[in-house]
């Protein structure tokens, strides 16, 4: 789809969206469209429920006095209290509407807003980066599409007062996108193409947008001491790897500074090793590297977008697989840290991966902070749902910084507890460390977090459980069915409004 910007004035063809507020109040342009086709606005009102909510729809066709094919009128309830997700929520749900009657071309119209949280330039821009977002299909392996449902739309055109300053943010939004969509095609490909090697491979890719990109091999990261990981990728026949992703964009006088660190678990296929999973939704295993996804998505977004910030981005690529090398329950690993574990459960694969790129993370970075992502645990969407992903952390602003930034994206994280009570869970009789909690299923994402800030060395740390987040079995206006690409605006949000211009 392309999209373009231009101040307001009526299309000669194509379809025309035009806003409707609160109890049906005309819009300035809704008011001049009803004008030049003799009423077919207000008729159409009339025989419809359509109120001018915020979602509220409705699609006049061919109306006498113009000279566009299709006049959609939209819902924009009331316009002081609208924002970026609203604005974006609309263009994605423009997109499906449209693409459901056949449209090949739209021009919406904005007229001055004057909304408290969104200028409307800007506004502008999220009804073409919604659009974008919503229009996102993972279709690569579809040999036999059928014309008769494919998108039809190809051409968004949003017009408004300023329409230069909404190009303008649009194309930093656009960056964005590249980098939700890079998630998201990590996250939906399969495990048999889409494995240690050939995700480093994805990675290195970014090399040509600047993104500096290391691949640590296994015999690399034996002699670093990462017994954990190495552990969990044992028994599969496909090679761990540890990708290490710097985006160096700080201005000459903040490029001293210690660098923003992002690190993922990136189990590629996740089948609990020798505790071994049931069946039934194993295929699901195969977004088990959601975190590692998102990561990679983030470094694409910031480069893109030439973020002033030094950010590095580490992630843990392993297959957890049973076969005769698998590690065994009863094992004991050394992690890089030097910290022995007790492996008590194969399934509890994510917090080894983690344990040791977050250890090497901080030695080798010194980094400001550090934010993981992982699909960790299934407790925590027995906890959370699909709503908000998990936050454990042992710094309060950086919690209060990701909640901000979550909220204004429409990224939910909610904060957990953590403490000593809990975390004496991991502690093992013969070991340091014990891989699962003593407490049965109970607090099973705390006990997991509580696991991961043995390898955080006091550093600033927040970890994202995103395991109920990574995937969506619903289409939603901004995010189609499959990887999600959750984490990405988020953490773009948060690096934006906390670490650049500062
Ligand atoms: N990858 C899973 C967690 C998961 C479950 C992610 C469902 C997404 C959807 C993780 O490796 C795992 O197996 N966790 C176990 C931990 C347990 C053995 C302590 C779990 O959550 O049951
Ligand atoms: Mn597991
Ligand atoms: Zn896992």
């Amino acid at each position: 789809m392309k999209f373009a910007f231009s101040e307001i004035s009526l299309p000669k063809r194509g379809s025309l969206a035009v806003a409707i507020y609160a109890d049906n109040a005309f819009s300035p342009t809704a008011k001049d469209v009803d004008k030049k086709s003799d009423g077919a606005l207000t008729r159409a009102l009339e025989t419809s429920r359509f109120k001018g909510k915020k979602g509220d729809f409705l699609e006049i066709m061919a109306p006498a006095g113009l000279e566009v094919s299709r006049v959609v009128l939209f819902g924009l309830g009331e316009v002081e209290k609208l924002g970026q997700t609203d604005m974006e929520t609309l263009g994605g749900s423009l997109v499906k509407r449209l693409n459901a009657s056949g449209a090949r071309s739209v021009t919406v119209i904005l007229d001055e807003l004057g909304a408290d949280a969104i200028k409307t330039s800007e506004a502008a821009a999220a009804v073409a980066a919604g659009a974008m977002l919503g229009s996102y299909r993972f279709q690569k392996y579809k040999t036999d599409i059928d014309d008769a449902t494919e998108p039809t739309l190809a051409r968004m055109t949003v017009s408004c007062k300023g329409s230069a300053t909404a190009r303008k943010a649009f194309a930093d939004m656009e960056a964005l996108a590249e980098g939700v969509f890079l998630t998201r095609d990590l996250v939906s490909e399969p495990a048999n193409t889409l494995y240690p090697e050939s995700f480093a491979e994805r990675c290195l890719e970014l090399s040509d947008m600047g993104v500096h990109v290391e691949v640590l091999d296994e015999a690399k990261m034996q002699r670093l001491g990462m017994g954990a990981l190495l552990g969990v990728g044992q028994g599969s026949r496909r090679d761990s790897r540890l990708v290490v992703m710097q985006w160096n964009g700080a201005t000459a006088k903040k490029a001293n500074r210690k660098p923003l660190a992002f690190v993922g678990k990136g189990v590629c296929f996740d089948t609990g090793g020798i505790s071994i999973t049931p069946a039934a939704g194993m295929e699901e295993m195969k977004w088990d590297m959601g975190g590692a996804g998102t990561v990679t998505g983030l470094m694409k977004a910031l480069a893109g977008r030439k973020a002033k910030v030094n950010a590095v981005g580490v992630i843990g690529l392993v297959e957890n697989m049973p076969d005769g090398n698998a590690q065994r329950p009863g094992d004991i690993v050394t992690a890089m840290s030097g910290q022995t574990i007790e492996i008590l459960n194969t399934d509890a694969e994510g917090r080894l991966v983690l344990a040791d790129a977050l250890w090497y993370t901080q030695d080798r970075f010194k980094p400001e902070f550090m934010i993981d992502l992982a699909t960790l645990t299934g407790a925590i969407i027995i906890t959370l749902g699909h709503e908000n992903a998990g936050l454990f952390s042992n710094n309060d602003e950086l919690s209060e910084q990701l909640f901000e930034a979550g909220k204004a994206v429409g990224e939910g994280v909610w904060r957990l507890p953590m403490s000593d009570a809990y975390a004496k869970q991991v502690k093992s009789p013969i070991a340091d460390l014990q891989n699962i909690g003593t407490g049965g299923r109970g607090a099973g994402s705390i006990v997991a977090a509580e696991f991961l800030q043995k390898f955080v060395n006091d550093v600033p740390w927040a970890h994202l459980d995103i395991a109920g987040m990574a995937w969506s079995k619903a289409d939603k206006p901004t995010v189609p069915k499959g990887g999600t690409g959750y984490g990405v605006r988020l953490l773009d949000k948060f690096v934006r409004d906390n670490y650049e211009g500062k």
